[in-house]
């Protein structure tokens, strides 16, 4: 009786088992500067500090970017270095998928998986979770830190992991940004000539937004709109939701998301806000 240790959290489960707790940051690889600011958010989050680099088929549809998407390992494995990596795990697509890519169980993302970016790319969160749970269960981590740029991706995982108790707690990072506003992604690469320029207009209609946040909700998005008509970009998508995407309230925190395709790339951003209750007669 007297050896037996009584472990009431993962930590202290795993400090009995001899287990390191292990911090998790999933990532598809072209490591730029906003994954490294993730991978050094979750180094002290863990004694073992791992990251994924895997490009997922299942979450591209057929005639997006997977063959194109940018493959720069041996840079990565630098960055990764460079931010207190201990493990990177780079396995193949049949170690993810020993049945297939098309022949996998899947996790289906539920309601939040068919709106914003689920409503333009109907299979795209399927893919997501679904690899997410496998590398959850490769990597066994106890804490994953995931960025709010993909601001519905972290919600839906952290739903899931809430709801399929994965027993892993999901961390949100804030987004990196160029010094002009625009949030890094792997795919700003793909602006050409004046639509870099004009990119920079998708963040500050999100500013603009959060600006006109005390006049109220039709306020915010009129003023991210305009700013989004003067640079000539019309979103597929400019929306005002609450934390978890459902309606907003007023006077409450707020969610403010836009999804727009500059040239090629199709540019993704958001931003927390407060919405006041609306003047009277406006
Ligand atoms: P990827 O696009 O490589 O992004 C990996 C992580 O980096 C995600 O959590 C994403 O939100 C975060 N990230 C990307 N740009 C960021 C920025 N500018 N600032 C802060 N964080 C940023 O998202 C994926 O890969 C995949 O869908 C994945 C979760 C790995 C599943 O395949």
């Amino acid at each position: 009786m007297s050896d037996i240790t009584i472990a009431r959290t993962r930590a202290e489960f795993a400090a009995a088992a001899g287990r390191a707790t292990v911090a998790f940051v999933p990532t598809m690889g072209a490591l730029h500067d906003g994954h490294v600011q993730l991978l050094k958010h979750a180094r002290p989050l863990g004694e073992v500090l791992v990251a994924s680099i895997f490009v997922n088929p299942t979450q591209f549809a057929p005639g997006e970017d997977f063959e194109d998407y940018p493959r720069t390992f041996v840079a990565d494995l630098e960055r990764c270095a460079e931010a207190g990596v201990d493990i990177v795990f780079a396995p193949s697509v049949e170690t993810m998928y020993p049945s297939g890519a098309d022949a996998t169980i899947t996790v289906d993302p539920g309601p939040l998986g068919s709106i914003l970016e689920g409503a333009e790319r109907p299979t795209h969160f399927r893919g997501v979770l679904t690899v997410v749970a496998k590398l959850f269960g490769l990597v066994r981590p106890d804490v994953a830190v995931l960025g709010e740029k993909d601001y519905q991706q972290l919600t839906l995982i952290r739903q899931m992991a809430r709801e399929l108790a994965f027993g892993v707690e999901i961390v949100g990072c804030p987004t990196v940004r160029e010094a002009d506003g625009l949030a890094m992604s792997s795919r700003n690469r793909y602006l050409a000539g004046d639509e870099r320029t004009r990119a920079a207009a998708i963040s500050a209609a999100l500013r603009a937004g959060v600006a006109a946040g005390p006049d109220g909700a039709e306020a915010v998005l009129n003023a991210a709109q305009s700013v989004l008509d003067d640079a000539d970009i019309t979103p597929d998508y400019l929306v005002l939701t609450n934390p978890q995407l459902g309606d907003p309230e007023l006077g409450q925190e707020a969610r403010l998301l836009v999804a727009a395709r500059v040239g090629k790339p199709r540019l993704l951003d958001n931003t927390a806000l407060t919405i006041g209750a609306q003047k009277p007669g406006s």
